[in-house]
């Protein structure tokens, strides 16, 4: 089969460990005769420096016509003036936006060959495996008003968490459906104690969970949340949360599995089922102080691409062959410098995409 793929590399490392993600696509490709076709476009930093913008309108034209798209990471120093009109984050923030990616699906599986290189006591983190899902098109991140002014009294500044019955109950299914074909439970994450739009939230919640009666619905607030995830995070299977929770919660979950540089993430525009369409990328960022030195750790966004395989082109056997591929590279020993213990060797981004693509092939 032929697929098309938007490909967005951005700043720092992100070209980088998007060249490796296409090594690793381009083998499994030859392996089960697949026809990936790659489109490049600009985003982030990189966009504003050639465009004026940091997502122009033919990035996003190229994105719509293609099945999937599959992105690096922006943003950078250069670029982090909070006076500066634009910032390389609004681009991903349209561009998300535009596309519909509602859902962003956020993987954490502890990797047994990692559980000493964490900062955690290996007896809390061995056999986490979860998922968070975050809303990604609402709540404090778009709502309005959005603003800063000036009064007599000095500056202001206010964003607006709302969201509407629709968009909460389509996320919430996004977690309903997740946790209905893995653990049976369903964790849904809020502030009801405080905020107006999480009690909507779990009100919405409830109702919904009559048409999962195999699921198990739980509530919790954020801030134990928070808590749970480092204290018993095998407690926890799918969780279901805002946008802003999940952006905080998911930084912290990543820390379970040692690095943010093993974390894939999925941005759907749709419940998964069959082929939707989606947006791709490593959960970590751009790096800067990392690029350019061969060292960044590519396995995220391999695992991204593998995600990408499963939920927009419906290729569940290829998603499984880069998963297991991954797994046997790290069971040889080789690490980046992120994973990096002792007895261990150290290869760096080329060598870590080379070695999967190669056994991918095989
Ligand atoms: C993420 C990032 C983005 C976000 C930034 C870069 C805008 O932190 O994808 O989690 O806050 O959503
Ligand atoms: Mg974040």
């Amino acid at each position: 089969m032929e697929f098309n793929i938007a490909v967005l590399p951005g700043d720092g490392v992100g070209p980088e460990v998007i060249a490796e993600a296409i090594k690793v696509l381009q083998a499994v490709g030859e392996k089960f005769r697949h026809k990936f076709q790659f489109h490049n476009g600009l985003i982030g930093g990189i966009a504003i420096d050639t465009t004026g913008t940091a997502l122009s309108q033919d990035t996003l034209n190229m994105c719509k016509q293609c099945d999937a798209v599959l992105l690096g990471a922006v943003g950078g120093p250069k670029w982090d003036d909070p006076q500066a009109k634009i910032h390389p984050e609004d681009g991903l923030l349209a561009l998300r936006k535009e596309l519909g990616l509602f859902a962003n699906l956020r993987p954490v599986k502890v990797l047994p060959m990692l559980v000493n290189s964490t900062s955690l006591k290996p007896e809390i983190i061995e056999g986490v495996d979860l998922v968070i899902v975050r809303e990604l098109t609402g709540g404090l991140y778009f709502g309005q008003p959005k603003r800063q002014w000036q009064t007599p009294e000095g500056r202001q500044a206010v964003d607006t968490l709302s969201y509407s019955e629709a968009e909460i109950e389509r996320i919430l299914r996004v977690g309903f459906e997740l946790a209905r074909n893995r653990g049976k439970k369903l964790t849904s994450v809020d502030k009801a104690n405080v905020l107006q739009s999480s009690r909507l939230w779990r009100q919405i919640a409830i109702e919904i969970s009559a048409d999962y009666p195999d699921v198990e619905l739980q509530h919790m607030l954020v801030d134990a949340c928070a808590m749970r995830l480092i204290q018993h995070p095998t407690d926890l299977d799918v969780l279901v949360t805002e946008n802003m929770f999940g952006d905080i919660l998911t930084d912290e979950a990543s820390m379970l599995a040692g690095s943010m540089g093993m974390l894939p993430s999925a941005s759907l525009a749709g419940i998964p089922e069959g082929k939707t369409f989606g947006m791709y990328e490593p959960i970590h960022g751009s790096a800067p102080r990392r690029a350019g030195q061969n060292m960044a750790n590519p396995i995220a966004t391999i695992l991204s691409a593998a995600m990408m395989l499963r939920y927009s082109f419906g290729l569940e056997i290829e998603a499984q062959a880069i998963e297991n591929t991954v797994l046997a590279v790290l069971e040889q020993g080789y690490r980046t410098y992120d994973i990096m213990s002792e007895g261990k060797t150290r290869v760096g981004t080329k060598e870590m995409g080379e070695l999967i693509a190669q056994r991918v092939k095989s």
